[in-house]
């Protein structure tokens, strides 16, 4: 048996688009953070059947038929005789479930499993989630055009997340049929162009914790990001009201000193980046509405072997 643990990945820089889907490659580079406590939970085992059960419940019919395609990665030929187990670890609050950690989770329990070489092992993760090989590494990670991680020489012990629960239903259109719509956006090439600088940008301030130009940078992706979807050939809204009415109340709260930066990914649910030392004036910021939130501190740990 095989236990693995991955955490769930945060983009301040957002990976939103592909530039070849075999390999899976980003048409930009990302950069995310990983958080200290939301995380997956994997086993992977013998048995004689295939299966995956996640958070003790069995899979659906097309959650089941995705893995298995996924593990036929690692595994080309013969019956796939596989338990797979998979927890999701989340602050009761939160309700936020990651493809992120999890295909890292997956990945990793994989590759002990079968033993595949390691770089084979990042691009194999891509293809179950992009945004999945930044969950390998810990810390600040970048996912480079050519498919290859960096781990950045960053100390985030500094810095906190809150994420913050708008609306914790499914998303209607998962990312990867949103990034191949976005690609018909008029703005697609802009976004290339904008975007890559941002990544190039944000690395430098991150190496000289200027959280303000990172932050911003962080809320310029995101807001390109969902700006590319409004503007597709057929146009679709992940944000809802709520959203950004409470970013904008933080924009506001920011003019009067408060310094936090927002962003968030395919679905309605805000997240709160700020200096730890303004955690009580961020707390009180939230607690002035109606949403239920939880912080978090970001890890150096990537995915793992289990150990207690
Ligand atoms: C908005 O990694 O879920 O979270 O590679 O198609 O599985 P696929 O997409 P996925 O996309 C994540 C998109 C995002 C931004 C980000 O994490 O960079």
């Amino acid at each position: 048996m095989i236990k693995t643990i991955a955490p769930v990945n945060i983009a301040l820089i957002k990976y939103w688009g592909k530039a070849s889907l075999d390999p899976v490659l980003p048409s930009t580079p990302s950069i995310s953070v990983a958080l200290k406590d939301f995380y997956t939970v994997t086993e992977v085992d013998q048995s004689e059947t295939f299966s995956f059960h996640l958070n003790e419940k069995p899979v659906s019919q097309e959650v089941l038929k995705k893995t298995e395609a996924f593990v036929r990665l690692f595994q080309p030929e013969g019956p796939l005789k596989l338990a797979i187990k998979s927890t999701n670890y989340v602050p009761t609050a939160a309700g936020l479930a990651s493809s992120a950690s999890g295909f890292a989770a997956l990945s990793l329990a994989l590759h002990h499993f079968y033993g595949r070489s390691l770089n084979d092992y990042v691009a194999l993760t891509a293809k179950g989630s992009g945004s999945a090989v930044r969950s390998l590494e810990g810390g600040a990670v970048m996912w480079h055009l050519d498919g290859s991680i960096e781990r950045l020489n960053i100390d985030l012990s500094a810095y906190q997340m809150a994420v913050i629960m708008i609306d914790t239903s499914p998303k209607k259109i998962p990312s990867r049929e949103a990034m191949a719509m976005v690609q018909s956006s008029p703005d697609y090439q802009g976004w290339l162009v904008r975007n890559k600088a941002r990544a190039l940008k944000l690395k430098d301030a991150l190496t000289h914790h200027d959280i303000k130009t990172w932050g911003l940078l962080m809320e310029e992706s995101t807001l390109d990001m969902h700006a590319l979807g409004a503007i597709a050939a057929a146009p679709f809204v992940y944000l809802k009201e709520a959203t950004l009415l409470l970013w904008q109340a933080l924009i506001e709260a920011r003019k009067n000193g408060l310094e936090a930066y927002a962003t968030a990914d395919a679905g309605p649910n805000l997240k709160i980046i700020f200096n730890r030392k303004n955690r009580e004036a961020i707390t009180h910021f939230l607690n002035r509405h109606p949403f239920s939130y939880v912080i978090t501190d970001f890890t150096d740990q990537g995915a793992r072997l289990w150990s207690k």
